[in-house]
């Protein structure tokens, strides 16, 4: 059985995740984490909330999932969030027909940069078949199909709006009030963790491609000209890098193992911003559990980059054999706030001060309205609008008798004297810029998937097979499995008393009194659990205790008194063979 196919299995089985709805025949793209996975996965959002919100001093916030068309329009979400679609005209079924040509064709590993037009070409060219029925689909149009799913807000059809197909967009909306709250000070850093939603064309291989999934973003609004990272924090972290030259040919076609620094200094890394959050996530995934041998940082290909974005890498997990794309870290530059601000016309902008105030020249008006009034009725004041936005445009244009103004497509003529036209000498203590933004964004449920399949293996124990997740024990969804020896002899009731008091110090514990010990440390094992303790005769006379480790199924007797105490150790990473 594939890597892949027993997890799905034991996913399924033990209740970490599984396709939602099955009741009524399964919704495609919809996953329903059970009690093990969603335990694994807050864990794993809390080590993310650790680092990137607490330990980076940045703030948090939980925006809507649904949001007003004007967003998209805004964010360009509306016009171009697409994918390209292929229609099966004998079966019906709908596929990705960029994936079609990339299954299809080895050389080609980005058809979506390719166009829908060449897309259908190489279909045809390839004869490719529909994986559904096998019917040739050379003659099938291509399609841009828009990802985001729509609804109303309120009844009726008057206000259109979107689930989000990104958390990004809740912060970046909410940026006037966040400066404030970061005192107009840049830079600062906003976090989200929640869902969003992208109407997939062919979801697939379980969690990595789902309609309904969990994202960790954080946006950082720097001032690009005065803010730098604290590089010195990660310039000595290793990192793998999968160069944009390595791909292409031109490197040595490899993961190359660089230091940070050394990677800024001599390439690949070219922002410093993207390589301190490349350096410093290396920590988290380290911390959840990613096997960090199958694991890589891609550099984007030119083709591939967002027109607004200036260095991108995604981190990619291996699996299965497939290298999954977990995190996409973004220099998104001004574009998203100054798309808010043109679309909203409200300030997503802050005052950035001078060292020394500055004193500059500017082109004023002060239009005569007795003239403008008269000469131009209600549009007057949108006249005199147009005349001080034209000043600080162009001087140049007030150096005849009229000056020319432009509205709503009509031209009007101004005498220039009634303008009130003239240079000034002001003295100005800043500016007004838009900020810059650096994005990581990570999808929390590709990172449960690639955590759970790092850590599964099978071992011999005792003769028998035993299949295992080696997960570290901050994440393991219990902490602690009490198992008593016998249900009799009150040696249940002993355990009962051991779990309690593990609860109230703060641990996940398990309680599991059925089945055989050697079958129940199996189950614990196949769901990670890093510590069994069980209790038996000689609890009873000595108040002792045995530890067992996951890992090396290694045992040894501690006293009760001493166990939240032993297992704070163990959990922070001192070996049972070292107590
Ligand atoms: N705000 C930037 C953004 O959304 P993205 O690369 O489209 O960038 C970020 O998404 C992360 O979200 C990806 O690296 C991936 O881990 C996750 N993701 C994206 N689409 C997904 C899907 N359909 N199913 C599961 N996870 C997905």
């Amino acid at each position: 059985m594939s890597e892949t196919a027993a997890l799905a299995e034991l996913a399924k089985r033990r209740g970490f995740f599984f396709a939602s709805n099955e009741a009524y025949g399964g919704t495609a793209g919809f996953y329903t984490y059970g009690p093990e996975g969603a335990a694994l996965k807050r864990n794993i959002e809390d080590a993310w909330r650790d680092l990137f919100v607490r330990e980076l001093g940045n703030m948090e916030l939980e925006a809507p999932t649904v949001m007003p068309e004007a967003v998209f329009e805004a964010s360009g979400h509306l016009e171009g969030f697409d994918d390209m679609i292929l229609e099966c005209a004998e079966c019906g079924a709908t596929h990705r027909a960029d994936h079609l040509v990339e299954d299809a064709v080895p050389d080609i590993e980005d058809a979506e940069a390719l166009g829908t037009e060449r897309v259908a070409e190489l279909v045809a060219e390839h004869g490719i078949g529909c994986p559904s029925c096998g019917a040739a689909l050379a003659e099938e149009p291509v399609e841009e199909f828009n990802l985001m799913f729509g609804t109303n807000i309120g009844p009726g059809s008057g206000a259109p709006g979107y689930l989000r197909p990104e958390t990004a967009q809740g912060i970046f909306v909410e940026f006037p009030r966040l400066k404030e709250y970061a005192r107009n000070t840049l830079p600062f850093g906003v976090a989200q963790i929640g869902r969003a939603y992208r109407n997939e064309i062919s979801p697939r291989r379980a969690l990595v491609r789902v309609r309904e999934f969990t994202q960790a973003e954080l946006e950082h609004f720097i001032d690009p000209e005065r803010d730098r990272p604290p590089i010195e924090a990660v310039e000595d972290v290793e990192v793998p890098l999968y160069s944009a030259s390595a791909q292409t040919g031109d490197g040595d076609g490899g993961v190359e193992r660089h230091t940070v620094g050394a990677a800024l200094e001599a390439g690949p890394l070219e922002s410093e911003w993207v390589a301190y959050y490349l350096g410093r996530s290396v920590e988290f995934y380290e911390r959840i559990g990613i096997d960090m041998d199958r694991f890589r940082y891609r550099q984007h290909l030119a083709g591939e980059r967002a027109h607004y974005a200036a260095d991108c890498w995604d981190a990619e997990a291996e699996i299965g054999g497939n290298w999954i794309e977990v995190t996409g870290f973004a220099y998104r530059s001004d574009y998203d706030l100054s798309k808010h601000g043109e679309h909203s016309g409200e300030p997503f902008t802050v005052f950035r001060q001078y060292d020394e105030p500055r004193t500059v020249e500017r082109a004023v008006v002060d239009p005569d309205m007795s003239y403008l009034g008269p000469e131009f009725g209600e549009a007057a004041g949108e006249v005199a609008d147009a005349l001080e936005a034209l000043a600080g445009r162009d001087r140049s244009a007030f150096e005849g008798d009229s000056v020319t103004v432009e509205l709503d497509g009509e031209t009007h003529a101004v005498p220039v004297e009634t303008t009130g036209f003239a240079v000034e000498e002001q003295t100005e203590a800043g500016e007004h810029i838009t900020p810059h933004v650096i994005e990581p964004s990570f999808g929390v449920g590709r990172l449960v998937y690639s955590v759970l399949i790092h850590a599964h293996g099978t071992d011999t124990v005792d003769d028998e097979e035993r299949s295992f997740l080696e997960l570290p024990a901050a994440m393991a969804p219990t902490t602690v499995a009490v198992v008593p020896l016998m249900t009799k002899d009150g040696l249940d009731e002993r355990a009962e008393g051991i779990a309690a008091r593990l609860r109230a110090d703060g641990f996940e514990v398990a309680y599991d009194d059925t089945g055989n010990i050697g079958r129940r440390y199996r189950r614990q094992d196949e769901v990670g659990t890093p510590y069994c303790v069980t209790v038996d005769y000689e609890t009873l006379e000595d108040d002792t205790v045995t530890i067992r480790e996951r890992d090396s199924t290694e045992q040894k007797r501690v006293s009760a008194d001493d166990l939240s105490a032993v297992i704070r150790r163990l959990v922070s990473g001192d070996a049972l063979s070292e107590l």
